[in-house]
């Protein structure tokens, strides 16, 4: 028997050109201080690699998260309007958005990810849970650029609810949040709302700990990144030249992710470029930014979302924003 399941609309919004991208990767890489976007991580190694860290000990974010929702997940829902359209940026496989979309009766969900064949399959097995769920893909970069008017509808019964979980944010440095912030604001029109989740500030051994854990998971996650840019450019970086490192700097409240060489090297880049690492030279991987519940108020204010409710922990280690704009 052939059973039809339905089809979920994707769209592709992918602004990005490979040549482009290969270029500002080289660039990055060819700084005095070299860096490498933390979005390389995110092969299929980096992905499985970052499940296993959200389930280590010492990475408290993902459980802590977990565990606000389900706490707290009569009140949250309380808040949000009911029959929203649902926009889960950077979605994965839905599964966060799953416990919400019943909770307020959803009228549809909009998921916005990077990947996707990913996309594609994730939405088709979530519509054919959600039979009265409509589900559309964007296929879309949107920590480049944020444009959903294609798809949002402006209808006053169904507000748009933004939703941006796992601390994501902190991957941006505090202006281009404030900038992403600004996009979702001014996208969500005066009934709309955002939900997001962040991670706050807390004693730097804890941080510490959870981006440098015992078993080295988080340390293969950092080392596999150069696996990632030796395919993107045909590069020739050795990953057994260069140690994970990952420092709170307290001054920026961000944890820094580098890579650090372990012995003077040259490094083939690209077919055309060569660099050198001197002993202890650093590549940055990655920021994740930490805020207080204050701080990260503020710069919802500043963005146009005038008020806001937070959900935390008992220890007040993971905030859950819900922003409303100002009218
Ligand atoms: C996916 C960006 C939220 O910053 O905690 C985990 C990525 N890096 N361990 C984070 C990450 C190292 C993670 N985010």
């Amino acid at each position: 028997m052939n059973i039809a399941l339905p089809t979920p609309r994707i769209e592709h919004a992918l602004h990005t050109d490979p040549a482009h991208e290969r270029a500002a990767l080289l660039q990055g890489l060819l700084q005095p201080a070299a860096r490498i976007d933390s979005k390389y991580f995110y092969d299929n190694v980096g992905c499985e690699l970052f499940t296993r860290i959200c389930e280590l000990d010492e990475y408290y974010p993902t459980r802590t998260e977990a565990a606000i929702f389900r706490s707290c997940a009569e009140d949250i829902a309380a808040a949000l309007p009911s029959g929203a359209q649902w926009i889960d940026l950077g979605c994965g496989d839905c599964a966060k958005s799953r416990l919400w979309l019943e909770q307020i009766h959803a009228s549809r969900l909009v998921g916005v990810d990077i990947a996707g064949e990913f996309l594609q399959s994730a939405l088709t097995g979530l519509a054919a849970c959600h039979p009265h769920l409509e589900c559309i893909g964007v296929v879309s970069d949107f920590t480049q650029r944020l444009d959903l008017s294609q798809v949002i509808d402006e209808r006053p019964d169904a507000p748009p609810v933004f939703f941006y979980p796992g601390s994501s944010i902190g991957n941006f440095t505090r202006p281009d949040a404030l900038r992403l912030l600004r996009s979702i604001r001014s996208q969500c029109g005066t009934r709309g709302r955002l939900l997001i989740c962040v991670d706050l500030l807390k004693p730097r051994d804890v941080l510490e700990a959870a981006y440098d854990d015992a078993l080295g998971v988080t340390a293969e996650f950092n080392l596999n990144v150069l696996e990632v840019v030796n395919r993107e450019l045909d590069a020739d970086f050795s990953r057994e030249r260069f140690s994970h490192r990952a420092l709170f700097d307290s001054q920026h409240g961000r944890i820094e992710m580098h890579l650090v060489a372990q012995c003077d090297q040259d490094v083939r880049l690209s077919e055309r470029n060569l660099r050198h690492f001197s002993e202890g030279e650093h590549v940055l991987t990655e920021y994740s930014h930490k805020y207080s519940t204050t701080e990260f108020g503020a710069m919802l204010a500043e963005a146009g979302f005038g008020r806001f409710e937070v959900w935390t922990d008992p220890k007040d280690w993971f905030g859950v924003f819900l922003a409303e704009p100002t009218a």
